[in-house]
């Protein structure tokens, strides 16, 4: 049975110097949030392994459709877009999954899409590590590559890696977590990784208010939980001192952006510090802390021809809730 290779990338981060810079670079871009007006954290903090786990429960939610949504798409006309797929890209190419987590969305399709190598790329090398060996045990014949890699800044992956046309595949519609300019250069970035082959990606379309928002403020509260941890990563990456009971979640849609905004409200006048500087926030001020933006079919369809695709094709449910878009050429 094969092995999965692991990949930290860049590697010049695995020496000393540079892992301190690194830290030191995003810690300073932390700052620079959380001093700006209005102050502003990354949506990348939701994610330490307890945010995992709160994404996951959302997932399940009666409210949150777009998880189930997207596999129904697949399961209903998965073999039409296999076929859309190899009448690109012949079986044996590279699928290389972005932000991949524990690969399941990937694993369900390879009997259809027959990949010769499965790239997954993840920001968590380590979680990606067990993953993969866990799919190994399914896949003994199949080559595994976990690449740990932060793409919200840039999507380059190692050389020779990826040699030929291969299949990007980005679900779960994570797309709309990234604004406008950077969403273009994500997908510029993925058709240079595809190489004359194919973007696969899952894409949350427009709806009426009432059910976005309680997609986004679920009964439960399990939404709320998922915003309030991000306090904590935070608090644990700067050294801060915020309350996750001071704050209150918010999740409104702001109809001209065409955008689900998260923010987290302070309950009270308060002031949060960390090594070296403070910030004071009055009663009702608010921290944003996600954009997740829903798009028209034509819309995106557009972005994608900005961003260089000459071909675009898409599968949807049948209350036009999300799109599987597949672009080439
Ligand atoms: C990961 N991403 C696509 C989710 C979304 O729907 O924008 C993150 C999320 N935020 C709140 N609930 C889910």
């Amino acid at each position: 049975m094969r092995t999965p290779r692991l990949i930290g990338w860049p590697t010049a981060t695995a020496s000393t110097g540079a892992a301190q810079a690194a830290a030191e670079a995003e810690r300073a871009a932390l700052v620079a949030g959380l001093l700006a007006q209005p102050a502003q954290v990354s949506p990348k903090y939701f994610y330490n392994a307890l945010g995992a786990h709160l994404f996951g429960a959302i997932t399940e939610l009666d409210e949150y459709y777009p998880t189930r949504t997207e596999a129904a798409i697949f399961s209903r006309h998965g073999a039409a877009i296999a076929a859309a797929v190899h009448a690109v890209l012949p079986s044996g190419h590279a699928l290389v999954d972005l932000g991949a987590g524990d690969g399941a969305k990937a694993e369900a399709l390879f009997s259809l899409l027959a990949p010769g190598r499965y790239v997954a790329v993840d920001i968590g090398l380590a979680y990606l590590g067990t993953a993969l060996a866990r799919m190994q045990q399914r896949h003994p014949q199949l080559e595994l590559v976990g690449v740990g890699l932060d793409f919200s800044t840039e999507l380059a992956l190692p050389p020779g890696l990826v040699q030929g046309p291969s299949l990007v595949f980005y679900p779960g519609s994570s797309i709309g977590n990234f604004g406008p300019g950077e969403s273009l250069r994500l997908l510029r970035q993925a058709r240079a990784v595809a190489a004359g082959g194919a973007l696969l990606i899952g894409v949350d379309l427009a709806k009426p208010r009432a059910v976005l928002e309680a997609a986004y403020d679920d009964a439960l509260g399990v939404t709320a939980a998922f915003n309030l941890n991000l306090l904590r990563h935070v608090n644990r990456v700067l050294g801060s001192d915020f309350e996750p009971r001071d704050w209150q979640h918010v999740a409104l849609f702001d109809e001209p952006h065409a955008r689900i905004e998260m923010h987290l409200q302070a309950r009270r006048d308060l002031c949060v510090r960390w090594p070296g500087a403070e910030r004071r926030f009055a009663a009702g001020e608010r921290l944003l802390t996600e954009y997740s933006y829903k798009w028209t079919v034509e819309g995106f369809a557009a972005v994608l021809r900005d961003a260089g695709y000459a071909r675009v094709q898409h599968w949807s449910d049948e209350r036009d809730w999300f799109a599987v878009m597949l672009a080439w050429g």
